[in-house]
């Protein structure tokens, strides 16, 4: 594994982490303890050190499983990085709350469900400028950080995206971003990475696998079962991506190498970029997008 330091919070993040949402049961399939520990401990052996989960994946479901599997692991080895912002009702369906005092519940029902005693980063959940640029809340957190509860403070970024966000984020008391970016997407290279580097904010890549397309393992046409929320994808846009993937597969991917491993590398090549979390569904997906950090320099 390699390790890079996550802008000015001074955490030293593996290159590859472990993105959870799909413990949230909305990929397709729910996930046991045994299952949810059997990723974890992958990960770990690895080299792994970095989960991002959120308050919405299921409702705390994935961080409740990433709680119970810290509770019996040396938790000082793992950067934990959850979210707020929502209460989760159904499949795909959320309540917004990001006013301080709805922050301020949501952060207590995280640290139960995680099972710890702080949060290393507490990342805004993509909601809107208006709910980003609330004096109240960042003072609230940053009260929260003063007490101990949250090590650094985060934003993750709606995928449609929103400069100001990334502009504003030192001066609230910002220290990462979190972005859609991938070998499909590379709208953060404009919109976001200068003011990262500007402002020393690292930059965890999120959906770097353009949610699984990048594995080149999917071709048009492909259905996704009604409780996977690929299944909601709007078809022109899934078949055009998934031509793309099929152009780059065939001009860009050097011969004999995993798809999955040269997407999540493509990433990493970018200096501004610390990490990549992908989403992972079983132990092999976490050896093999761990392997990609073998392509990566620096
Ligand atoms: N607003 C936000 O803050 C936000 C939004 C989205 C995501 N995130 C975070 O970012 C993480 C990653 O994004 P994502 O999960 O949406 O998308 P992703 O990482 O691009 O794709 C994940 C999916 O790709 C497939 N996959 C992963 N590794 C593979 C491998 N080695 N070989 C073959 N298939 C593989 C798995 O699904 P299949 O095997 O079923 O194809 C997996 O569920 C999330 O888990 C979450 O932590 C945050």
């Amino acid at each position: 594994m390699r390790y890079r330091i996550l802008g000015s919070t001074g955490l030293r993040v593996s290159v590859i982490g472990v993105g959870t949402w799909q413990f949230g049961g909305e990929w397709g399939r729910t996930f046991s303890q045994a299952e949810a520990d059997a990723i974890l401990d992958k990960a770990a052996e690895l080299g792994i050190n970095l989960i991002d989960t959120a308050e919405c994946y299921g409702d705390h479901l994935s961080e409740g499983l990433i709680g119970d599997y810290l509770s019996r692991h040396d938790r000082s080895k793992w950067i934990v990085a959850t979210k707020f912002g929502h209460r989760f009702n159904k499949f795909l369906d959320r309540t917004e709350g990001f006013t301080a005092a709805d922050v301020r519940k949501q952060l207590e029902a995280s640290l139960r469900a995680l099972r710890v005693e702080t949060i290393d980063l507490y990342q805004f959940h993509s909601g809107s400028d208006s709910q980003l640029l609330n004096e109240d809340l960042w003072a609230m957190l940053l009260e929260q950080k003063g007490a101990g509860k949250v090590r650094h403070l985060g934003i993750s970024i709606l995928g449609k995206g929103s400069e100001a966000q990334a502009r504003e984020a030192q001066r609230l008391g910002a220290e990462a971003l979190q972005v859609i970016y991938n070998r499909l997407d590379r709208r953060p290279e404009q919109l976001y990475f200068p003011h990262a580097q500007q402002h020393k904010l690292g930059i965890l890549a999120r959906v770097p696998l353009a949610s699984g397309f990048l594995t080149g393992k999917y071709r048009p046409g492909v259905a996704f079962p009604a409780n996977d929320w690929r299944s909601t994808f709007e078809s022109e846009k899934t078949r055009k991506d998934l031509a793309e993937v099929e152009r780059i597969r065939q001009t860009e991917l050097p011969a004999g190498m995993p798809m999955a491993q040269w997407a999540l590398a493509w990433c990493l090549k970018n200096p501004a970029v610390s990490t990549v979390i992908p989403g992972c569904k079983d132990p092999a997906q976490v050896a093999s997008n761990a392997a990609a950090a073998e392509l990566v320099e620096g």
